[in-house]
């Protein structure tokens, strides 16, 4: 007799209002998403089954839109997105522990040409969730990053699928041993390829404010908040590079880092080298927030 086969949990995704097998999910060679890059993105953070500040996602997700100009048909909303990320976690069997829903919408499937398809193209929707482990061992020992020139177009504060600087630079810091990039415009630390960037100069704690230049993390908005309640204010004045050298604590945030303190930048170390008071203190506070769930 065979041995019992362990149950495998289902894989299923949604595309275009279909809950399917991952791999018999199809798109077409036509999407623009998969051609031009022409469609925006979320990814949001899940603990036991609860979805961590939907609502900022949703609001994101709707300026990205607006802001590429993809309109949604019918009923299709951002609401309805997170309530179908919803029903993928309980038919993905991740309801406890910790995962992640991603949710892609581009501007559909067309002959190639460069300007709009005709209005009756409806935009192409994917979600999907995934089992997540949080990076334990950073964040306890601090990771290491490099600085990189930021090579983004002009509006990083829309979260699209052009993420080819963002690859690139992210590619070169693991290359060079480190967890992240440092993107540097003008002279001005920006944020990283995929997470916020904030230090301590002279016993401020700054970081780049929301513009064009930096995608309005949501992590960033949560933790600036919490912050706000434990007295400590939030600089919004970019840290220079020339500044560098005078930062004492460095750290990143972001849905898939949390506070992920930075102790070394371009094989220097950051202050002492280790992770700071302030760092701690805001891993704590976000942590405390995550586990206490929102929805
Ligand atoms: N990245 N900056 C950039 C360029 C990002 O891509 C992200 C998120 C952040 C942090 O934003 P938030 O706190 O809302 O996650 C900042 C996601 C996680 C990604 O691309 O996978």
């Amino acid at each position: 007799m065979n041995p019992p086969q362990k149950m495998k949990s289902k894989d299923v995704v949604y595309v275009n209002g279909n809950f399917v097998p991952r791999a018999e999910a199809r798109i077409s060679v036509e999407d623009r998403g998969f051609v031009f890059g022409d469609g925006v993105y979320e990814v949001l953070r899940v603990v036991s089954g609860k979805l961590f500040a939907a609502r900022f996602h949703n609001d994101r997700l709707k300026r990205s839109l607006d802001g590429v100009r993809i309109s949604l048909s019918g009923a299709d909303t951002p609401e309805g997105f997170v309530e179908v990320g919803k029903q993928l976690l309980r038919e993905n069997g991740l309801l406890d522990g910790q995962a992640t829903l991603y949710i892609q919408i581009t501007r559909g499937a067309a002959t190639r040409a460069h300007n709009f398809p005709p209005a009756d193209v409806l935009p192409t929707i994917y979600i999907s969730v995934a089992r997540f482990a949080p990076y334990a061992e950073f964040a306890q020992s601090g990771a290491p990053a490099i600085s990189h020139p930021d090579l983004r177009w002009g509006r990083c504060d829309l979260k699209t699928l052009n993420l080819l600087p963002n690859v690139l630079a992210s590619q070169t810091a693991k290359e060079r041993g480190a967890f992240e990039a440092m993107l540097i415009r003008d002279g001005v630390v920006t944020e990283g390829t995929k997470t916020n960037f904030f230090g301590v100069v002279d016993g401020s704690l700054r970081t780049h404010p929301t513009n064009s230049h930096i995608l309005p993390g949501i992590t960033r908005s949560v933790l600036r908040d919490l912050a706000r309640e434990v007295n400590i204010e939030l600089d919004e004045t970019p840290i220079r590079a020339a500044e560098i050298p005078r930062l004492t604590e460095l750290f990143l945030t972001g849905t898939t880092t949390d506070v992920m303190p930075i102790v070394s930048l371009d094989d220097k170390p950051v202050g002492k080298g280790k992770p700071g008071e302030l760092t701690r203190k805001l891993q704590r506070v976000l942590a405390e927030s995550l586990a206490s769930g929102s929805d």
